[in-house]
Parts: C-alpha cells; sequence; structure tokens
C-alpha cells in the first residue's frame, strides 16, 4: 500500500517519480569527454589484453542474472520510516551513478564505431551491463513507491567534461571502488543473513564481477597508453583522483551511517576496508598510492565530517543569507585546508614495482 506520510517525505517530479537529488561536489557526477581525441588512441601496445577484456564482455556471463524472482514478491511496511528513507536515497544514488555510467560508455561507443572499433564494442558491451544495473535499481526503487525518470536525468543533469586521461582515471577508480563496496556488503551479509532487509542485496556477488571487468577494462586502455601514467603529472593527478573517490565516499558515507547501520554495518570500518582495499588494487595501475594508514587520514577527515556537520546546521537556521554565509566561511576554509593537507601527505610510489606480481 501507499503511504502518503512517508511518501511526503521526497519532492515528486509527477505522482510516483522522484525529483532527482540536488547536484553537489558529493553526489555522483554526469562525464563527457574528448571523443576525437579517445579515437585516435593507438591501443596497439596493448591490444591483445584489451581483446581477451572484449571476448569476457561478449560471454556476458551475467546475461540472466539480473531477474526480479519471488523473493521480491513481499512489501517492505515493516521498515521504519527513517530506514526507508535512507534506503531511497542509497539507491536513488546507485542508480544515478550506474547511469552515469551507462551514458559515458554509450555515447563512446556510438562516437568510436567506426574510427576506434575495438574500443566501441567494449564500451557498448560495458554501457549494455551498466543499463541493466541501473535498470535495476531504479525498479527496486519503485519498490518503495518511487522511481527516477532516467529521461528527465539525462536531459537535466549537468556533464563534467573531462579530457580522455581524466575520464580513465576516474571511471577507473569508481569502477574499481564499486566491485569493493559490493562485495563487501555481500560477503558481509553473507555472515550476517539476519541484516539482509531486501533482496537486492543477494545479487551483488556476481553484479561485482561486472564492475570488476570495467575496471580491468581501464587498467588495460591506460596500459596501452602508458604515457598517461609516467610522467610526474600522472602521479599528481592519479594522487589527486585517489584523494578525491575516497574523501567523497568517506563524508558521503559517514553522513548516512544509520543505513549502513540497517544492514549492521559501522559505516567508517566499511569505508575504510574499502579504501584500504580500493587503494591497494589501484597500485596495480597507478604509478602511486595513497598513504591511507596514517592517522592523519581519516583524522583530517573526520575533521571535514564534522565542518559539514556545522555547515548543515548553519544552512537551516533562520538567519539572513549573508549571515549565514559568513558563519560558514571558517567552516568551508577548513574543509579546503584540510583537503589540501590530506594531498600533501607523502603518497607511496608503486611504479617501481612494474612488472611484479602484487
Ligand atoms: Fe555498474
Ligand atoms: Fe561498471
Amino acid at each position: 500500500m501507499v503511504n502518503t506520510v512517508e511518501k511526503a517525505q521526497f519532492e515528486e517530479l509527477r505522482p510516483g517519480v522522484k525529483i532527482p537529488a540536488k547536484q553537489t561536489i558529493l553526489t555522483p557526477r554526469f562525464y563527457t569527454t574528448d571523443f576525437e581525441a579517445m579515437a585516435k588512441m593507438d591501443i596497439s601496445a596493448n591490444e591483445d589484453e584489451l581483446k581477451a577484456i572484449l571476448e569476457e564482455f561478449r560471454a556476458d556471463y551475467n546475461r540472466h542474472h539480473f531477474v526480479r524472482d519471488e523473493q521480491f514478491n513481499q512489501t517492505w511496511d515493516n521498515l521504519d520510516e527513517d530506514t526507508r528513507r535512507l534506503f531511497i536515497e542509497f539507491l536513488e544514488r546507485s542508480c544515478t551513478a550506474e547511469f552515469s555510467g551507462f551514458l559515458l560508455y554509450k555515447e563512446l561507443g556510438r562516437r568510436l564505431k567506426n574510427k576506434s572499433p575495438l574500443l566501441a564494442e567494449c564500451f557498448n558491451l560495458m554501457s549494455r551491463d551498466e543499463a541493466r544495473h541501473a535498470g535495476f535499481l531504479n525498479k527496486a526503487m519503485s519498490d518503495f513507491d518511487m522511481c527516477l525518470d532516467l529521461g528527465f536525468l539525462t536531459k537535466n543533469n549537468k556533464y563534467t567534461h573531462f579530457a580522455p586521461k581524466f575520464i580513465f582515471y576516474a571511471t577507473y577508480l569508481s569502477e574499481k571502488i564499486g566491485y569493493w563496496r559490493y562485495i563487501t556488503i555481500y560477503r558481509h551479509l553473507e555472515q550476517h543473513p539476519e541484516n539482509r532487509i531486501y533482496p537486492i542485496f543477494n545479487f551483488f556477488e556476481n553484479w561485482c564481477q561486472d564492475e570488476n571487468r570495467h575496471g580491468d577494462f581501464f587498467d588495460a586502455i591506460m596500459k596501452a597508453t602508458p604515457d598517461i601514467l609516467n610522467d610526474w603529472k600522472a602521479r599528481l593527478w592519479c594522487r589527486f583522483f585517489l584523494l578525491s573517490v575516497f574523501a567523497t565516499m568517506y563524508l558521503n558515507d559517514v553522513q548516512r551511517a544509520d543505513f549502513y547501520a540497517a544492514l549492521g554495518l559501522n559505516a567508517r570500518e566499511y569505508d575504510k576496508h574499502v579504501i584500504t582495499e580500493t587503494n591497494k588494487t589501484a597500485g596495480r595501475v597507478f604509478p602511486v598510492i595513497l598513504d591511507v594508514e596514517t592517522p592523519e587520514f581519516y583524522n583530517r577527515l573526520e575533521v571535514c565530517i564534522s565542518n559539514n556537520e556545522q555547515l548543515g546546521q548553519i544552512a537551516q537556521s533562520n538567519q539572513a543569507a549573508p549571515l549565514k554565509l559568513l558563519r560558514k566561511l571558517p567552516f568551508y576554509l577548513s574543509n579546503v585546508w584540510n583537503l589540501a593537507k590530506l594531498y600533501f601527505i607523502n603518497p607511496i610510489r608503486v611504479d617501481n614495482l612494474a612488472g611484479t606480481v602484487k
């Protein structure tokens, strides 16, 4: 049954269709790139590996995986109002992130079709996977009487333009972190079946293998064009992308700790595990990784979290806008300062290990 009190928590575009969450620095982004430059890339140095990955994509191991079976045939009214709200937000964020991948890969597949057929086919097959993932999540939202209008998102979201190498750094990391996020939740719920509050988590084991393969594709493409990994600029940019991805996830998830608690997870411990593993994985291709073991790393992120809490409280007050801004300023400055200090923590060089088994 539709519960109007619960539904009223979200603004609707039209009945049952949620207005997408406002885009902020912490929400999933939509990307576009320089398609001409991507088409001209010479990938011959690692073509064999890319061909092998294409064969994996063609095999389509998850062809029959994303089917809503009888597990979904029940109501979820047992979830309390807060869990339900956090759940819808989780589904929305995940759906938006998956859909963002779909749009980018689909467009790349289309634009590279005649110029770089091997890459074009890989992108098309990855967009097939992301469409399934986004569709499955959107259908899950409808179990809570909400869904996203993906056509509306396509037209109304802002697109961030990145040169190809930045697309590779960013999508590689988002695929690999996606893998670690899904598999960590899956493994935890395997140990604690009493916390499986909704069947979508049962699909994460095979699902995350899609993300792992997508990440491997970007790993292979970067190795095909080693100049985007080998110089001092690459080292600075890899640090930047690692920090952005880790900090965004940590700040987002700790804010939503109640959601993870509903699954029996501690948001901080969960994120630390995901960050450690993704950082290690990134060392297989990036020339540097972050020192996430130094206490300074999480201490500074915690300062940003408390700054964001203060910023949230100020935003909710009834004061005049200029006064609010003045009160917010020190917290913004502290965030910038702490993120800059995080960026300058000595990284760990791993390129000297290239060619060895890690
Ligand atoms: Fe995906
Ligand atoms: Fe993916």
